[in-house]
């Protein structure tokens, strides 16, 4: 029976006799001794093989990746022979029993190769997640479960589990959807979060609800995006804007704390959805850059530049300027490729000043645009972005969708660049930040109405259901918050709406007719109409929290079995073709043509 796990063999075993269970992580013959790293879940140990003993033959026909047991004597390694790197380095075995519970064939990749394509990892999941760092991530995302059960029991919640199979209601992302086979035709819906259950929980009595559960969502995937992924979601009775935010930063903030040691900052700031984008152009701005925007459209009104004039007398025009101190020095090529960069996100270009003198005046600057700047507007601008000797400023000019998109972008990458880090635009650090003051809708151009940017149960700001009542819908402010980390939403909610007339109007301004938000949504109205309490709520994904915390590029890296971009399992080769009979039963005809 096993006594120890290697990663626990220390000094203090020097002379016992140990058993060991794990893998052979790597296996070396030196001058007729067989040496074997062993490996389990805690880490590895050296373990020696001396002809004269008895398993010596067996030990001959190890090879990477055996499964095994061993028993045998803890001593120093001889000098000479000590590991610096291992933190059992200067121990080992001498094995006296051997046991080999299964071979291994030889494996697709070596498992310390750190340049693995992601089709290799994902075919072979069952091998990669054997890889030091996998462990540690999934360990990680199970402490961090734990920790935050653990704040969530303390702080008085209870974990409620609501339905999988669900009710298909078209807001928002696209459903995965399962056929009925007892109600031909019809189809349930896989929850993309718990939003409603968790509403009318609050409505039945049960004030502070959490639940860890996975939300499937068919939409377009990036390296925080899978199809199904989990959520930490949270909801909460007779309670404002202020008290959630400040109880689930707490939970954050312990969660760093315990796991990493790092304070973060009490309170975090907030600030607003306006403020972010005019000064980030982003709704989840990474706070380690120390870069901004500046609006100036109304200072390029009346200048020569068509391409500014025009687009600021466009109501939904904004020119808008960035800063990079030092970046004079940035050359012609890093220019035009930024250029082609921005493009990516719409803009058709990439005006800049660069300002050697400002003493100099125009003579100071370089810059294709300046001839076509007024005296007076060129230095309200300087005055304004605050330009500095040595500054590049660059100048995006367009619908403010394109601006803020393209310069957001390039001031995370000029941030992030070598020369952002060298000339201290990035700083290595933890910005949390609460983002509030949502709008409550935003135009949709292809479906020619307006749709909710949180979502259609968010309250509107005290105030602002006049102007739901006007139908000034692009003037209602909500009560969402999101909480952002290093540029990553970590979580978002808000404050729900608690009658049902405010409800119906947020209904009608989303262009739902009476008989549609009732087909969809009855179950909410009708549950708003018995004594509903004022409640709200957040969910976090957990997901990108234990990215964040092990430092994975990938979301994918913190999940066992990942989808890829492509939404599929390539380790199981979900989604598959199903049997005739299955369609059948289901009353499915497939018709790829179509
Ligand atoms: P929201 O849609 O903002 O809000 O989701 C909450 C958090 O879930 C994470 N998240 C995702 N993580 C991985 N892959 C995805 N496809 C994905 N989509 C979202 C993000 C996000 O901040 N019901 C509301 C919450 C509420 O109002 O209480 C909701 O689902 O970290």
């Amino acid at each position: 029976m096993r006594n120890c796990y290697v990663g626990q063999v220390s000094n203090k075993f020097l002379g016992q006799n140990i058993v060991l269970y794990g893998w052979v992580h790597r296996r070396r013959d030196h001058g007729g001794v067989i040496f074997i790293d062993l490996r389990d879940h805690t880490g590895l140990m050296q373990i020696v093989f001396d002809p004269k003993n008895d398993c010596f033959s067996l030990a001959e026909t190890l090879r990477n990746e055996y499964c095994i047991s061993i028993e045998g004597v803890v001593r120093f390694r001889p000098d000479g022979t000590k590991n610096t790197d291992l933190l059992s380095g200067d121990i080992e075995i001498v094995c006296g029993k051997l046991e080999i519970f299964n071979q291994a064939k030889s494996l697709p990749f070596n498992l310390d190769d750190t340049n693995l394509s992601e089709t290799t990892r994902l075919s072979n999941r069952v091998l990669d997640l054997r890889r030091p760092v996998m462990q540690t991530n999934l360990r990680t995302r199970y402490y961090v479960s734990k920790l935050v059960r653990k704040f969530l029991d303390d702080s008085g919640f209870i974990e409620i589990e609501t339905p999988i199979l669900t009710k298909s209601t078209p807001e928002g992302a696209r459903d995965y959807l399962v056929p009925s086979r007892v109600h031909d035709g019809h189809f349930f819906a896989l929850p993309q979060s718990p939003q409603l259950f968790k509403q009318m929980l609050m409505v039945s009595g049960f004030d502070r609800y959490y639940q860890i559960t996975r939300c499937f969502r068919d939409e377009d995937l990036r390296s925080d995006r899978q199809p199904e992924f989990t959520q930490i979601d949270c909801e909460l009775s007779f309670i404002n804007e202020e008290e959630i935010r400040s109880l689930f930063e707490k939970m954050i903030r312990d969660v760093f704390k315990y796991l990493k040691n790092i304070d973060l900052p009490d309170p975090f700031p907030v600030i607003s959805w306006e403020e972010a984008l005019n000064s980030y152009g982003s709704d989840k701005p990474d706070l380690r850059i120390n870069l901004k925007l500046t609006n100036i459209t109304d200072i390029v009104k009346n200048v020569d530049f068509k391409i500014f004039s025009s687009v600021a007398s466009d109501p939904n025009g904004r020119v808008v300027a960035l800063r990079v101190p030092g970046g004079a020095s940035i050359s012609r090529n890093d220019i035009d490729n930024y250029t082609k960069f921005v493009a990516i996100y719409g803009a058709r270009g990439l005006a800049y000043i660069k300002i050697t003198n400002l003493d100099d005046g125009r003579d100071g600057m370089q810059s294709p645009i300046i001839k076509n700047i007024s005296d007076s507007a060129l230095n309200l601008l300087i005055e304004r972005i605050g330009a500095k000797d040595g500054d590049i400023i660059f100048f995006g000019a367009d619908k403010s969708k394109i601006v803020y998109d393209a310069l957001g972008a390039l001031r995370l990458k000029i941030g992030n660049s070598e020369f952002g880090k060298d000339n201290g635009l990035f700083v290595n650090d933890w910005k949390p930040l609460w983002v509030v003051d949502f709008p409550m809708f935003e135009y949709d151009e292809h479906d020619k109405r307006y749709v909710a940017i949180h979502h259609p149960f968010t309250s509107p700001k005290d105030g602002h259901d006049v102007f739901l009542e006007e139908g000034s819908y692009n003037k209602v402010v909500s009560k969402a918050y999101d909480m952002v980390l290093n540029g990553w939403e970590i979580g978002g909610g808000s404050i729900r709406i608690h009658k049902e007339e405010i409800q119906k109007k947020v209904f009608k301004a989303l262009n739902f007719t009476e008989e549609t938000a009732k087909a969809r949504f009855g179950f909410l109205l009708d549950a708003l109409q018995y004594g509903a309490p004022p409640h709200g709520g957040i969910a976090f994904g957990l997901d990108r929290l234990v990215a964040i915390l092990t430092s994975s590029e990938s979301i994918r890296d913190v999940i066992a079995f990942p989808k890829t971009q492509r939404a599929q399992c390539l380790l199981t080769h979900a989604p598959s073709s199903i049997e005739d009979k299955q369609l059948e039963e289901l009353h499915i005809s497939i018709n790829c043509d179509k």
